[in-house]
């Protein structure tokens, strides 16, 4: 065991990332574009890819300022798309240390009118990918990885993984379904990976404002306020908190799980009343 001469737990020892290098897909928008400033400004070097050219370019121009950062337009369904993706990721940094499975999509429509397109689009998008792209980039993760500092995968899920949505009125089928069985293929990569010296685990986020919570934001806000525990949605810095303790010394013997940010909204059985 470590004694306490040997390591410091001060916050900037404790939870630095200084050094490392990440991959944020999805990270042209939201809660990608709020983890990879916050990565940036910790002293991680960062490639973000999303499907959009030009959200890309947007974004990079953000994040430039803050450090290292890269963009590549990429459609992380195709094949060929993450083939150039994980060949970028080789070409500029060599190693990954950090992988975070963010790009996401939703689909909403009463089950008598939901199509088959929709909902084999978001389980694409939410689901295989995310299982498809950690096999491609495996490679490089294992070349970061040690016993004392394992490289990390962070996959995005949600807490309607965990519970049943009620807030948003319109059914997302596929996406509740979609978020359900990441975090089970996060138990089940964390074991197979483990022997690599590389951690998974998952994010479930309770609300926060992006472009796909554009129009439940616009309509159901006070609902959402009230179905949560602590009234409110959540704050770019609680996403950039989880992700800080999970890339860094202090989340590195945490594996295999689901930890949701979500002010308790998950675990409470919606507006209560009495407890205000
Ligand atoms: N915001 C919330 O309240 C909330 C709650 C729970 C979970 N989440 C999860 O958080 C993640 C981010 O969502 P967000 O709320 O930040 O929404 P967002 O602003 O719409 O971001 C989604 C990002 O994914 C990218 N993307 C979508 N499909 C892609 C694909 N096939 N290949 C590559 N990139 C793709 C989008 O860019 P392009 O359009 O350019 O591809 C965009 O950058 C998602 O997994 C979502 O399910 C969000």
């Amino acid at each position: 065991m470590t004694s306490d001469a040997d390591s410091s737990y001060a916050i900037s020892n404790l939870f630095s990332l200084t050094g490392k290098t990440a991959l944020v897909t999805g990270g042209s928008s939201g809660l990608g574009l709020i983890m990879a400033k916050g990565l940036l400004q910790n002293g991680v070097r960062v490639i973000i890819a999303s499907r959009k050219k030009e959200k890309c370019d947007l974004a990079l121009k953000e994040l430039a300022p803050f450090g290292e950062c890269y963009a590549v337009s990429c459609d992380v369904t195709q094949a060929e798309d993450r083939k150039r993706l994980v060949s970028e990721v080789e070409k500029q940094f060599g190693a990954l240390s950090i992988l975070i499975n963010n790009a996401g999509a939703n689909w909403g429509a009463p089950l008598h009118e939901y199509p088959d397109e929709g909902f084999a689009k978001v389980i694409d998008t939410n689901l295989n990918a995310v299982f498809s792209l950690t096999r491609d980039v495996l490679s490089l993760l294992e070349k970061s990885a040690s016993p004392e500092d394992p490289a990390r995968v962070i996959n995005v899920g949600s807490m309607d993984g965990i519970h049943v949505p009620i807030v948003q009125r319109v059914p997302t089928f596929a996406y509740s379904a979609s978020k359900a069985a990441l975090h089970h293929l996060t138990r089940t990569l964390a074991v197979d990976l483990a022997s690599k010296h590389i951690t998974v685990n998952a994010v479930a986020p309770g609300f926060f404002e992006s472009r796909m919570t554009g129009y439940v934001f616009e309509h159901y806000k006070q609902d959402i306020e009230d179905d949560c525990p602590l009234h409110r949605v959540g704050k770019p810095d609680e996403m950039v908190g989880i992700i800080v303790y999970l890339a860094s010394r202090a989340g590195a013997y945490t594996n295999g799980t689901v930890i949701p940010v979500d002010g308790g909204t998950s675990i409470s059985k919606g507006a209560r009343s009495w407890t205000s």
